[in-house]
């Protein structure tokens, strides 16, 4: 395992070849990653990480676990774009990074958690930061070496190592910087294609909150753009994918 003193050399010498990203912060300990990117938001590059992230945040208000030395916490200031877009193309580079770790497909259950047999491998919060001129905030955390979870998480969450990958975290947070540098370039039929195929709730039944009230059926297809299209015992329905959450998802 890198000692997380080693962590800079081998961040930076990744950022030389990136087109979207030139500075890391790394930190032995932090409280949220992304707290500290808000800081330091105003032009996007930048990439803060912490070999422990004591206090993370999570979507919806939601707490991150205290990552020990088990999990990845990464936050990534990027130029600012429609949600939709932000929301796609970091799940799908996360997915896209973890795929070859445990050498399986990696699911996208929507709108950005990463999932492997329907247990959450790493989740996404992405915020908008920079006061001067507009800038997101992608913060990501993965669980790695994590080998059992508190109890309020088993059987809801697993790690690389209990997949079989077992990782060194700076390689795998090597890999999540190069697959985000190169999925910031990605054309939109690009996202979308690479979003449907590890689209996790297609086909399962699932229980959508929205603007309309809660929606239950099969999930037809998740597409970031358009909606979300769900069969339910009354006929189709499409969802506007903004303003919808899973609330149950029954597989
Ligand atoms: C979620 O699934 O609810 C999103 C979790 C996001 C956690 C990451 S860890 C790195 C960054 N720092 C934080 O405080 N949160 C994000």
């Amino acid at each position: 395992m890198t000692p997380v003193d080693g962590w800079p050399a081998a961040l930076e010498a990744a950022l030389a070849t990136c087109r979207h990203f030139r500075d890391c912060i790394v930190l032995a300990e932090t409280d949220s990653t992304q707290t500290l990117a808000h800081g330091r938001s105003d032009e996007p590059g930048l990439l803060v990480t912490a070999g422990r992230q004591l206090r993370g945040r999570g979507r919806l208000g939601r707490a991150w676990a205290d990552t020990h030395d088990e999990g990845i916490a990464a936050s990534f200031v990027v130029a600012d774009a429609p949600t939709e877009r932000l929301a796609a193309l970091s799940a799908v580079a996360c997915a896209a990074a973890l795929e070859p770790v445990i050498g399986r497909d990696v699911g996208i259950k929507w709108p950005n958690d990463i999932v492997v047999d329907r247990r959450k491998l790493a989740g996404i919060l992405i915020e908008r930061g920079g006061a001067a001129k507009p800038t997101a905030i992608v913060g990501i955390g993965i669980n790695v070496r994590q080998r059992a979870f508190a109890p309020e998480l088993a059987g809801r969450a697993t790690s690389l190592a209990m997949l079989g990958g077992a990782a060194d975290r700076l390689d795998v947070l090597v890999g999540l910087l190069r697959s985000l540098d190169r999925t910031l370039d990605a054309t939109e039929d690009q996202l979308r294609e690479e979003y449907a195929r590890r689209d996790a709730l297609r086909g399962t039944v699932a229980t959508f909150g929205s603007a309309q009230g809660d929606v239950t059926g099969e999930v037809l297809r998740v597409d970031p753009w358009s909606g979300i299209a769900v069969r339910t015992a009354h006929g189709e329905r499409w969802l506007p994918p903004a303003t919808s959450a899973v609330k149950s998802w029954t597989g």
